[in-house]
């Protein structure tokens, strides 16, 4: 209750969490960093990326451990091989990417003018897909995961630089991202910021939560809930329902938004995927 309250007052001191008349996301993240950096002041910034684990001694610890034999190796080999697999046409994934599929984590989501959506790394990897006659993959976890994964893993230590033009477009995609992120919803009536930011650090249940700066440097992420590597949405999916909300559809506008306002929070952090999670 304390740790709101501080919260409010230093929102309304910036004045940037106070509905915009237009979107400036460079603004946004300034405060969010700083609010950050206030409220876990010896947590080094590029330490964010991991998470818990940052702040977590216990938690830390028992990582640290499990990362000597990543649960994830598996799943990320696969990817490799399934990302290194020509189609059935002789094409492959690095015909539809920029620098050939390589290094390019670290750009995503991004905006397509063309289409005036959102593009998250696993909406390109299905229109690769379809684009070359295969099907497409199921979205939240198995091959999609596991090909993203390995993409991450080209991007280790680069720095996320997530890009909102100035498009009328790519600005309401990024506020209705933000919106949603702040929409408190479900039974519980609870917002992602409600848990992710105002409580972040705090317990929940068996739970610390979480600060949502850097919450999307290491996705996907192997759950040891779930024994799988899972995509960020399909995280997205959990914590709606745990509010007892509907999730959205994976990859629908909605999710997109949110992960594109998510991501672009973390700009400045390095690339650290795929983690290892509760
Ligand atoms: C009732 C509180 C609550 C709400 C509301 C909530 N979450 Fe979570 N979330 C959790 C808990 C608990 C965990 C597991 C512990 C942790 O990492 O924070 C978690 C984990 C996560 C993770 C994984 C963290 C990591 O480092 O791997 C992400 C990402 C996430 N939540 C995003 C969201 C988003 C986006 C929303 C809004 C759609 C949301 N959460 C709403 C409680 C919540």
């Amino acid at each position: 209750m304390k740790a709101i309250t501080y919260l409010s007052l230093a929102l309304l001191g910036a004045g940037a969490f106070a509905a915009p008349t237009y979107a400036d996301p460079k603004a946004d993240n300034e405060v969010m960093h700083e609010f950050f950096k206030k409220r876990f002041p010896n947590v080094e910034f590029a330490e964010f990326s991991n998470g818990v684990y940052a702040f977590d001694e216990n938690a830390r610890e028992q990582w640290l451990e499990i990362e000597d034999f990543p649960p994830y190796e598996d799943a990320v080999e696969h990817g490799q091989t399934l990302f290194e697999t020509p189609f059935a046409n002789g094409k492959s994934y690095a015909d539809c990417f920029e620098n050939g599929g390589l290094n390019i984590r670290q750009g995503y989501p991004k905006f397509d003018a063309d289409s005036g959506q959102v593009v998250t790394l696993e909406l390109a990897i299905n229109e690769c897909r379809t684009a070359n006659g295969e099907e497409a993959l199921p979205y939240g976890r198995g091959d999609i995961a596991a090909i993203s994964a390995y993409m991450a893993t080209t991007s280790a230590g680069e720095i996320i630089n997530v890009v909102v033009p100035s498009d009328p477009k790519a600005l309401a995609a990024y506020e209705a991202g933000k919106k949603l992120f702040y929409e408190r919803r479900g039974q519980l009536n609870m917002a992602c910021a409600t848990c992710h930011v105002h409580s972040a650090g705090g317990q929940i249940r068996a739970d610390i939560l979480s600060p949502a700066l850097g919450h999307t440097t290491h996705f996907p992420a192997y759950r040891f809930a779930v024994e799988d590597l899972v995509t960020i949405q399909h995280r997205y999916a959990g914590c709606n329902k745990q509010v007892r909300a509907k999730p959205f559809e994976l990859q629908s506008e909605e999710y997109r938004n949110l992960e594109y306002y998510h991501a672009h929070m973390s700009n400045g952090l390095p690339v650290n995927g795929p983690g290892s999670r509760k």
